[in-house]
């Protein structure tokens, strides 16, 4: 693995290596085990739009390395002025030894995997967010200690989210079933991709998408970019929410996620947020530990 740009690029072996070593990676922080693994490396962060775990759990995470980590917003660097991803990511790879971006566009990112010369990781696009998806199947497993056979249900907007579960789900072995509105699915890309699972299914009603699932799963109805469409989709979203009777749909030990930020009476009531915060904390905490690992494969392969 030389980059995270999305998950359709990992095998099933490298997401579980990732995940192993992000356990560890958590059991050792939590003993206080230091580590000097990226000592002197620095990784250089660029975001296009906003964010408070990855920016905080990036940044905490080199430094919990032994590196540096580097906040470029690209208001203030000359992308935010129109020099070519391309020259940026030539430029930065002479001083870094990685970039982590969040962007609206998904070729940015391939452009600077491409152009660059330092491993590149996506913290968001509007196509994906695999780091997120990495933390969410660390949650999963801690909470039922297994993926083979465990059935996993999103409800709301077929974005970015939607897209990285899906495949993140499968690939591990997951069942996955969405409840989308019919004009939001997921990304072609990605149901081409479901293409070779039987275990995968979309449908329109999130209640029956819940039936007997172990996980569910959702996200904003309006995604960052999208805040001028903000009220049409509150119209095309409406009862795609996770709320009691979708929770009495599934099993009586699910598992609720969120990956944050949340909109409460939105895509999620406040009472069934509220009664499983605890999942939602813990899968925030793990973008830490799940980052460090990929950070570790990333700019310390030896490792
Ligand atoms: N979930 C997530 O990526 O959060 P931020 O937008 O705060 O980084
Ligand atoms: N779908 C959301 C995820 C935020 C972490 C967005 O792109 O804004």
């Amino acid at each position: 693995m030389k980059h995270l740009l999305k998950l359709l690029d990992l095998s099933t072996d490298e997401i579980i290596d990732i995940l192993n070593l992000a356990d560890q990676l958590k059991y050792e922080q939590k003993h206080g085990i230091p580590h000097n693994i990226l000592k002197g490396m620095t990784l250089g962060m660029i975001f296009q739009k906003a964010s408070t775990r990855t920016r905080v759990s990036f940044e905490t995470g080199m430094y919990q390395l032994g590196g540096n980590a580097l906040f470029l917003s690209s208001k203030e660097l000359q992308i935010g002025r129109g020099e070519p991803v391309q020259d940026t990511a030539r430029v930065l790879s002479r001083y870094l030894n990685g970039i982590m971006i969040r962007t609206f566009e998904q070729e940015e990112v391939e452009n600077l995997a491409e152009y660059g010369k330092i491993p590149i990781i996506n913290g968001l696009t509007d196509f994906c967010h695999p780091c997120q998806v990495l933390a969410d199947l660390q949650t999963i497993r801690e909470y039922k200690n297994k993926f083979e056979g465990l059935k996993f249900c999103y409800i709301g907007d077929g974005n970015n989210m939607a897209n990285s579960l899906t495949v993140g789900c499968l690939k591990v072995g997951m069942n996955v079933t969405l409840a989308c509105p019919e004009n939001y699915y997921p990304d072609k890309k990605v149901l081409d991709f479901t293409r070779d699972y039987a275990n995968f299914k979309i449908v329109n009603n999130p209640v029956e998408a819940a039936a007997d699932a172990d996980v569910l799963y959702t996200d904003v109805w309006a995604s960052m970019g999208q805040e001028g469409e903000a009220e049409q989709r509150k119209i095309a979203f409406k009862g795609y929410q996770i709320n009691d009777e979708v929770m009495s749909s599934a099993k009586s030990d699910a598992i609720v996620m969120h990956c944050l930020p949340a909109h409460r009476e939105e895509e999620i009531t406040s009472k069934v947020f509220e009664q499983h915060a605890k999942e939602i904390f813990d899968e925030a905490e793990n973008r830490l530990h799940a980052q460090k690992a990929v950070m570790v494969r990333l700019m310390s392969p030896e490792h």
